[in-house]
C-alpha cells in the first residue's frame, strides 16, 4: 500500500466538508449525536475504549455509521499497537480490540462488517488498515447518493404525479451515515425534484432519534416536516395523510425480514392496513446472508433508564420494570421494496427466488 499516513489524513472534513465520522490526525472524529439539536459538538475519539463507549452509548449510531466506526476503530487500534518506529503490530491486541468493538452493539450488521473488512488489511500493516477505513468512509458517500436516487425514482413510479406526503421512523440521514444518509437520503433527492409536501417525522421512543435528528437533518436541508408521537403514525395513515413509508435497517436476512428501530414493525403492519408503500433503504452491507429469515436476528434490549426518564426528568414510579428493545423485525411480506445501492428488491420476489430454490434443492 503506497499512501503514507499523511496522505490518508486527507480524508477529513477539508475534502468533504459535512462528514459525519472521519479520521483526522490519528483519531477518529464525529458528530456527537447526543448533543443534538441543542449543540453541534464533534467527539475526537483516541482510543478503542473511548469509541466503544461513543457507540454504547448512541453518540455514533446508525447501521451504516457502525460499519464505518468498525473500520475506523480497527485503524485506532493498529495505530496504538504499532511498535514505535517500525510498522510491525501486536496483531493479538488488535485483534481482541477488535472483537469487543464489534460487539459493542448487536443488531446492526454492518458494525462486524466494517470490523472484518478492516481487519483483513491487518497481515499488510497499518497503512493497509487505515487505507480501507479511509476507503469506506468514500465509499459510503457514493454508495448512499446511488441508493438516494434509486429511492426517489421508485417512489415516483409508486406515487405518481402528486406532492408526496411521506412518513419517516428514527434518523437514517447524514448524521446515521458518512454522509447523505439512507431512507433520508431519498427523502431529500425527492425534495430536491421539487416532490415533497410534508416529512411525518415519527418522535422515535425512546430516545427520540426522529424529533432530535430527522428534524434537525430536515430543518437543515429546508425540508417541510411535522413531528408526530410515534402513536399518531397509524392515524396519519388512516386520515389519508401519507403516501409512503421509508425507513432504514440494520440487518436484512436472506428472506427480506429486516430488523430497523423499534416502532417499524408496527408501521408497516398499518401500511400494509391502509394499503400504503413501505419501503426500505439500506446498502448491500445491511443484508446478512447467512441468515435465512429474522427469527435469528438478536435484538439489542438497552436500559430500564432510557424509558423510565425523559430529559433528567423522571416519567415512571421507581423500581418499574421495563421492556426497552431498541429494534424489532418487520416480516418480509409487509415490505414493498428493498432498495439498495444496486438494486430495487421485491421482498415477494425474494420469498419466490427461495421456493424455487428450495424445490431445485430438493429435486
Ligand atoms: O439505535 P440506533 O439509533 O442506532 O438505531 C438506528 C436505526 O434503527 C436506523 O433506522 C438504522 O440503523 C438505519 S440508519 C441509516
Amino acid at each position: 500500500m503506497g499512501a503514507s499516513i499523511d496522505e490518508l489524513q486527507g480524508a477529513g472534513p477539508g475534502d468533504s466538508p459535512g462528514l459525519s465520522l472521519y479520521w483526522e490526525d490519528d483519531a477518529v472524529m464525529a458528530v456527537d449525536q447526543r448533543a443534538l439539536p441543542e449543540t453541534y459538538e464533534l467527539l475526537r475519539l483516541e482510543d478503542i475504549d473511548a469509541l466503544i463507549h461513543a457507540v454504547r452509548a448512541l453518540a455514533i449510531r446508525g447501521a451504516p455509521a457502525l460499519g464505518l466506526a468498525g473500520a475506523l476503530g480497527v485503524a485506532l487500534s493498529t495505530r496504538v499497537h504499532r511498535h514505535a518506529h517500525t510498522d510491525a503490530v501486536d496483531e493479538d491486541a488488535v485483534r481482541a480490540d477488535a472483537e469487543r468493538l464489534a460487539a459493542a452493539r448487536p443488531t446492526a450488521v454492518n458494525l462486524a462488517w466494517g470490523v472484518r473488512r478492516a481487519l483483513a488489511q491487518l497481515p499488510y500493516g497499518p497503512r493497509a488498515v487505515l487505507a480501507e477505513a479511509v476507503r469506506m468512509v468514500s465509499e459510503d458517500v457514493a454508495v448512499n447518493s446511488a441508493a438516494a436516487s434509486r429511492t426517489a425514482e421508485l417512489v415516483e413510479s409508486l406515487v405518481p404525479d402528486r406532492p408526496l406526503r411521506l412518513l419517516t421512523h428514527c434518523n437514517t440521514g447524514r448524521l446515521a451515515t458518512a454522509a447523505v444518509g439512507t431512507a433520508l437520503g431519498g427523502i431529500l433527492e425527492l425534495a430536491r425534484r421539487g416532490r415533497v409536501r410534508e416529512v411525518l417525522v415519527d418522535e422515535t421512543r425512546p430516545l427520540l432519534q426522529g424529533s432530535r435528528l430527522t428534524a434537525w437533518e430536515l430543518a437543515e436541508a429546508g425540508v417541510p416536516y411535522r413531528i408526530c408521537v410515534d402513536s399518531a403514525a397509524a392515524a396519519a395513515m388512516a386520515q389519508g395523510m401519507v403516501d409512503c413509508v421509508l425507513v432504514g435497517a440494520d440487518r436484512i436476512a436472506a428472506n427480506g425480514d429486516t430488523a430497523n428501530k423499534i416502532g417499524t414493525y408496527g408501521l408497516a403492519v398499518a401500511a400494509a392496513r391502509h394499503g400504503v408503500p413501505f419501503v426500505v433503504v439500506a446498502p448491500e452491507s445491511t443484508w446478512d446472508h447467512d441468515l435465512a429469515d429474522g427469527g435469528g436476528i438478536v435484538v439489542e434490549e438497552r436500559d430500564a433508564a432510557e424509558v423510565t426518564g425523559i430529559g433528567g426528568s423522571v416519567v415512571a414510579p421507581a423500581h418499574a420494570r421495563v421492556f426497552n428493545p431498541a429494534f424489532d423485525v418487520t416480516p418480509s411480506e409487509l415490505i414493498t421494496a428493498i432498495v439498495s445501492e444496486r438494486r430495487v428488491v421485491r421482498p415477494s420476489h425474494v420469498h419466490h427466488d427461495q421456493r424455487a430454490a428450495t424445490l431445485r434443492a430438493r429435486i
